[in-house]
């Protein structure tokens, strides 16, 4: 079984490049359904989650060609079948972002449930009440969601969560509808302005994507579309909190450090430096943390995909903190394993209280989930002795070359097969 080894690595140095967003090619990938015109997107990372979505896309009659390392053109001119298979919805929750695009093609979508995982039931409840207000009747049938349409109508529709996901489906189900679609409390991430951007550049209609009110005036067609995805701000922050929390001089390249302002208050409340010029950030820290509290929200509050990491540097910290959890109800997975290394944390609820001043010691630790994964090998940097991580497939679906990345600024840290 593969594992992830390292060794304790104080001091990192040098520079990082960041790839394109997960978070926002997954959306986009689903997004170009809706165009029967070719689609190039550039800065595609290479990750086994967008290799999912572009099997499922060819599963529904799309052609996926590679024009380059990080290129793909998608041409979904014909639309094969509007039933994506349990197997793929399984491996990955965000297959359910077809469901809009598909709805909106085939006036049918039949997928299957999207299951839970380690940080929580998440539900779809929002992503299904939206397309109900869309004209949308839809049944649940031996584990699938059924979803049957004569035409899709624009309403008014308020999330009663700000959830990325919804927003997203929703979104993709009203751009080509019939009239004016106005989405109350939606997300506001940066992925999701870059998916109205794109769908936007093929010709739609949106406007106040990154903003709590998005105005989604339907259009009869889509045309073809080139476009570059956001860096990732995510896989930014775990290197910004690595560098910080070993005493590094790191400078990370392809950041919009606009996306990043939480996390870079953070760091600074720390103890780091943070330095800011143009689409770079050069994080200095001599590798003493001060306790911090974290509450994560929404954004453009703290990301729940940030608090793991932030677990991880503070359990060094001289000090006290605490981390309030608010958007998953099961996000705390890796305080188990980092308290086996020696960390000090007690989970009340949704809170993690931090003791701080651990002296963490190597273990066999397992990766929970994604983030999760990437907090371990954090604490492995910081921890005396040698740290074995295994799940290391939950690491690869959302960090590509994380270990050539860490080993470039002086990580001890490889593959063990
Ligand atoms: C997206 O997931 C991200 N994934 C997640 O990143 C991220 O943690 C999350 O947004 C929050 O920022 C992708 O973009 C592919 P939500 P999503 O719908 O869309 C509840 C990572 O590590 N909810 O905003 O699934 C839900 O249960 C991943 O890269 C409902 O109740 O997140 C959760 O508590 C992990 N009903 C909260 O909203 C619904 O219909 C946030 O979920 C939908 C969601």
């Amino acid at each position: 079984m593969e594992r992830i080894i390292v060794q304790k690595s104080l001091g990192l140095n040098g520079n990082i490049r960041v790839d394109g967003s997960k978070n926002s090619i997954l959306p986009i990938l689903a997004a170009t359904l809706l165009s029967e015109e070719e689609c190039i997107i550039h800065d595609i990372p290479n990750l086994q989650d967008v290799r999912v979505m572009c099997k499922l896309l060819e599963v529904l009659g799309a052609k996926v060609e590679r024009l380059g390392k990080n290129t793909l053109k998608i041409s979904a001119e014909n639309i094969t079948t509007c039933e994506a298979p349990y197997e793929l919805i399984s491996k990955m929750r965000a297959s359910f972002l077809v469901m809009g695009p598909l709805l909106t093609r085939c006036q049918n979508a039949k997928i299957y449930m999207p299951g839970g995982c380690a940080i929580g039931s998440r539900p779809i409840d929002l992503h299904l009440k939206g397309f109900r207000y869309l004209g949308t009747e839809i049944k649940s049938e031996n584990g699938y969601v059924h979803a049957v349409t004569k035409k899709l109508v624009g309403n008014d529709i308020y999330l009663d969560f700000p959830s990325v996901g919804a927003t997203e489906n929703i979104m993709m189900a009203a751009t080509l509808a019939e009239g004016e679609t106005i989405l109350e409390n939606a997300a506001e991430e940066p992925e999701i302005v870059d998916l109205a951007n794109f769908i936007n550049s093929m010709g739609g209609n949106i406007i106040g994507a990154g903003t709590k009110t998005i105005r989604i005036k339907g259009v009869k067609k889509l045309h073809k579309t080139e476009h570059t995805v956001i860096p990732d701000r995510i896989e930014a922050g775990t290197y910004m909190v690595a560098a910080a929390a070993t005493g590094g001089d790191v400078t990370i390249e392809n950041v919009v450090s606009s996306h990043l302002q939480p996390v870079i208050a953070k760091l600074r409340e720390a103890g780091a430096q943070v330095l800011e010029y143009g689409d770079k950030l050069r994080v200095i820290s001599d590798g003493k943390i001060n306790p911090v509290d974290i509450k994560t929200l929404p954004y453009p509050g703290f990301p729940t995909d940030m608090q793991a990491q932030f677990m991880s540097m503070l359990s060094i910290a001289i000090g006290t903190s605490i981390i309030h959890e608010t958007i998953f109800e099961n996000r705390f997975m890796h305080a188990n394993e980092l308290s086996r290394m020696g960390v000090d944390v007690k989970v009340e609820g949704s809170s993690a209280i931090l003791k701080g001043s651990s002296k963490l010691s190597g273990a066999k630790v397992k990766a929970t989930d994604l983030r999760a994964g990437a907090a371990l090998i954090i604490a492995g940097l910081l921890a005396d002795g040698e740290t074995e991580i295994t799940e290391v497939f939950h690491i690869k679906r959302g960090y590509d070359n994380i270990i050539e990345k860490l080993q470039n600024i002086g990580a001890n840290i490889r593959y063990e097969k």
